[in-house]
């Protein structure tokens, strides 16, 4: 090949929240606060190692397993872990074995899987996206070759969900459109469906015959495990087919230990075993066999009482720290005249500030608040040091 084939390529637009970084890194000021990234952080503003993950590893390293690889599906008792924490382990449809679960690359690696199956095994061609969505949705769908749209969601004027713009949307879908919906804690924006809106949202999946892929990644940070898991578990009830992409990289903290779960919700036990096998095949062209690590911790915590146990109380510890930050935020706005009260209104580790991109860029500049142009401010990155700062910030550039 001619040593040219390079020479007309143009570099790849960074990703503007990676790019806000290192923007941060590179402010020298000492009240800086980073509420642009996507992780949990501590009240020192540290992504911490939760410590049942701690524990698993050491029992982990101390078992001395050699590296083998994993089965193309993933650790088993992973995977059954995982749906489980998603579904509930009461449930019909995990006890009828009609859910097919593959470990994933995080939920990313479950929103590819997901999408290359929906693509080139079902044949389905379309998506939606809720507007505003996290970027990636859409990246991730066209790449797998669907055609991408979005409905309606976000009501800037009342900051809640614009669920009759959403509904009249949903109702023009064509049959076989694949709907991405957040199962909890909505990045970015932070406004969930209430339980009565997503009944709604399932008639309308019915009559009209869409296939849903949920995505839940930040199960445990809105309302509880069990409560964030409504909206699978009711579909799930409800019969119908449909898919999930979870992750455990926020509520285990694994985040670069790529540790995720793809859900396919069945009719019987006999499609999903088809299903794992077509997944499993998709596994094998994409990557062959996924990583070890984080879903052998996992697997440690899930399967061992005492330590899920642990773990379910840091997740409780690290939820409440998400929900005193909210409150203290619209406290500190109430303290100053401004209503900063959409942070005590909205869930999970994202909120929608109402702001817009030059308002957002004064903050930074002005006051090192680094935020995403869409006005997204990460709720973990706040903390009791910071909260009055942010808080005088958020009210001088409105
Ligand atoms: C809504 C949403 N889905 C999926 C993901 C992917 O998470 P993971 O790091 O597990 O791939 C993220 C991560 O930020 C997210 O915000």
């Amino acid at each position: 090949m001619s040593s040219q084939i390079f020479s007309s390529l143009q570099p790849a637009p960074d990703d503007p929240i990676l790019g806000l970084n290192e923007l941060f890194k590179k402010d020298a000021r000492a009240e800086k606060v980073n509420l642009g990234v996507g992780v949990f952080l501590n009240e020192e503003g540290k992504l911490p190692l939760m410590q049942a993950v701690a524990e698993a590893e050491r029992r982990l390293l101390e078992r001395g397993a050699p590296h083998g690889y994993v089965p193309m599906s993933g650790i088993p008792s992973y995977c059954s872990a995982i749906q489980k924490l998603v579904f509930g382990a009461d449930s019909e449809a995990v006890l009828s074995g009609r859910i097919c679960t593959i470990q994933s690359l995080g939920g990313t690696g479950a929103l590819r899987l997901g999408s290359v199956f929906a693509r080139e095994v079902l044949g389905l061609t379309k998506a939606v996206v809720s507007d505003p969505t996290w970027g990636n949705h859409i990246t991730l769908f066209k790449h797998a070759g669907l055609d991408v749209a979005k409905y309606p969601y976000y009501d800037k004027a009342t900051g809640l969900v614009a669920f009759d713009a959403m509904k009249a949307a949903l109702k023009g879908l064509d049959t076989g459109t694949v709907v991405l919906l957040h199962a909890c804690c909505h990045n970015p924006t932070g406004v969930d469906l209430t339980h009565e809106q997503w009944k709604e949202v399932l008639e309308i999946i019915r009559e009209r015959d869409l296939f849903p892929f949920l995505d839940i990644a930040y199960q445990g940070f809105g309302d509880g495990l069990d409560e964030d898991a409504f909206a699978p578990r009711m579909l799930a009830e409800a019969g119908i087919a449909f898919m999930v992409a979870s992750s455990c990289s926020k509520n285990f903290g694994l985040y670069g230990e790529r540790t995720g779960g793809l859900h396919v919700v069945t009719p019987n036990a006999g499609e999903a075993a088809v299903v794992q096998s077509i997944i499993k095949s998709i596994v094998r062209a994409e990557y062959s066999n996924p990583a070890t690590h984080g879903a052998a911790a996992v697997s440690e915590i899930l399967n061992d009482p005492e330590l899920k146990a642990a773990w379910v109380d840091e997740v409780t510890g690290m939820r409440s720290r998400i929900h005193q930050m909210r409150t203290l935020l619209t406290a500190e706005g109430e303290k100053l005249g401004v209503d900063l009260s959409f942070a005590a209104r909205q869930a999970g580790m994202f909120s929608f500030t109402g702001l817009n991109a030059d308002q957002m860029i004064a903050l930074r500049e002005k006051f090192g608040v680094y935020g995403v142009n869409n006005g997204r401010i990460c709720v973990a990155g706040l903390s009791t040091k910071n909260v009055e700062y942010v808080a005088k910030a958020l009210a001088a550039v409105r």
